[in-house]
């Protein structure tokens, strides 16, 4: 049977032929510029957004007592790094529908030892910094904005008013190269203190990035609906959570545990990055239509997470489900695989937004899917969900 797989790997085989070549070929060691068209000259090219955050904990050398806020959900691996350099983790909520930050809750958790804000911006889509950068100016502490799912061309690089923005280039991401992260930092000082420590780690062996690349090939075949379809039904079959293998297949490895995140980007990498730096906004423009057009076929009814927001990127689309098992059971037997998030909450009380938007239902969406697969997609998520409530 036909079935749709949640997310599907955003790289073509002529990305793999360019990727393998630029593996093959002799290195020149010149260092290859990679930048967006703004801010050209605070830009530089990290492993992953795991490895500038941890880059960006080692410039700092923050002590023990210091406390850092995590606000609304993120990768477990964020929260895991912060500790790892022995920072207390506070959580700050978000709305589960717009988002936005519960500002007076950020203004009562800060305390003398608050060192730093972390915020991401969630699906695809941005929120205004202007808030909470300006309660952070008074305070004087750094605001890290967390674009690791908003990236969406090079004409957008973060929020000016932020200490650094950091871009993913991961495996599931919109544009993707498979690795690779982009640092944005305003904060001279920092940035210089971030670079020389950069340049001072070993380079990633070149072969590494190489079986990357044919791991993740390989993949993204299976983004075919009848392929994936097949593959599934017999996970099914032979009782096995393909939802939990599809995380762990997809997810990039914990190299923070490993140590390898400390390491300079291979030069495949680099111009891997670059290439998709360049992909036009009509890969961009695609996504959002389809995202606006699935947006519309959703009932109003409904609970969805940023709903008609202006710049939303689309890099997934959430619903907040009154029975999640219910709802992502009757998606798959309808051809609509839909999975649960990795995103976690930090912390448990007094976040009730972020909890129930880390439970959010990632609809089945690429802009390849049809339109008419779109729209039915839309009208049986609402015909499930109301039949949900009604029971
Ligand atoms: C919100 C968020 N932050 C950070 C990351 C980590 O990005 P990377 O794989 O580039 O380290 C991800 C990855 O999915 C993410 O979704």
């Amino acid at each position: 049977m036909r079935m749709w797989p949640c997310l599907s790997i955003d790289f073509t085989f002529s990305d793999f032929l360019f990727g393998a070549r630029r593996c093959l070929s002799r290195r020149t060691n010149e260092p290859i510029p990679i930048h967006f068209e703004s801010e050209a000259e605070r830009t530089f090219l990290t492993l992953s957004v795991r490895a500038a955050f941890d880059l960006y904990l080692v410039a700092r050398n923050y002590s023990p007592q210091d406390e850092c806020i995590f606000v609304g959900i993120n990768v477990p691996e964020m929260v895991a790094i912060a500790r790892l350099h022995g920072l207390t983790v506070k959580a700050v909520d978000i709305d589960p529908l717009s988002t936005e930050i519960c500002l007076e809750q950020l203004k009562a958790r800060l305390t003398s030892c608050t060192r730093f804000v972390l915020v991401p911006h969630l699906f695809g889509a941005r929120v205004d910094l202007r808030g909470l950068s300006s309660i952070a100016q008074q305070r004087g502490i750094d605001v890290i904005e967390d674009c690791a799912q908003a990236y969406s061309g090079r004409s957008w690089s973060g929020s000016p008013t932020t200490t650094a923005s950091l871009f993913s280039f991961g495996p599931m991401k919109t544009a993707t190269a498979l690795q690779g992260g982009i640092a944005v930092v305003r904060d001279p000082q920092l940035r210089e203190s971030m670079q020389s420590i950069l340049a001072s780690y070993p380079p990633q062996p070149t072969w590494r990035y190489f079986a990357r690349l044919c791991r993740f090939t390989l993949l993204a075949r299976f983004s075919n609906p009848w392929l994936y379809g097949i593959v599934v039904a017999v996970f099914v079959r032979c009782g096995i959570d393909h939802e939990a293998l599809i995380h762990r297949a997809t997810r990039s490895a914990n190299i923070v545990l490993t140590g390898l995140h400390r390491q300079r980007p291979c030069e495949a990498l680099q111009c891997m990055v670059r290439r998709k730096l360049t992909t036009g906004n009509a890969h961009f423009e695609k996504r959002r239509e389809a995202g606006c057009l699935l947006h519309s076929a959703l009932s109003q009814s409904l609970r969805i997470p940023q709903r008609d927001h202006h710049q939303s990127a689309f890099w997934v689309v959430p619903v907040l489900s009154h029975d999640v098992d219910s709802l992502k059971h009757r998606l798959r037997l309808a051809g609509f695989d839909a999975l649960s998030s990795r995103l976690v909450s930090v912390g448990c009380s007094e976040i009730e937004g972020a909890t129930e938007l880390a439970q959010a239902v990632l609809l089945p969406f690429a802009p390849a899917m049809p339109r008419e697969e779109l729209v039915r997609l839309g009208k049986l998520v609402s015909k499930i969900e109301a039949s949900i409530g009604e029971s």
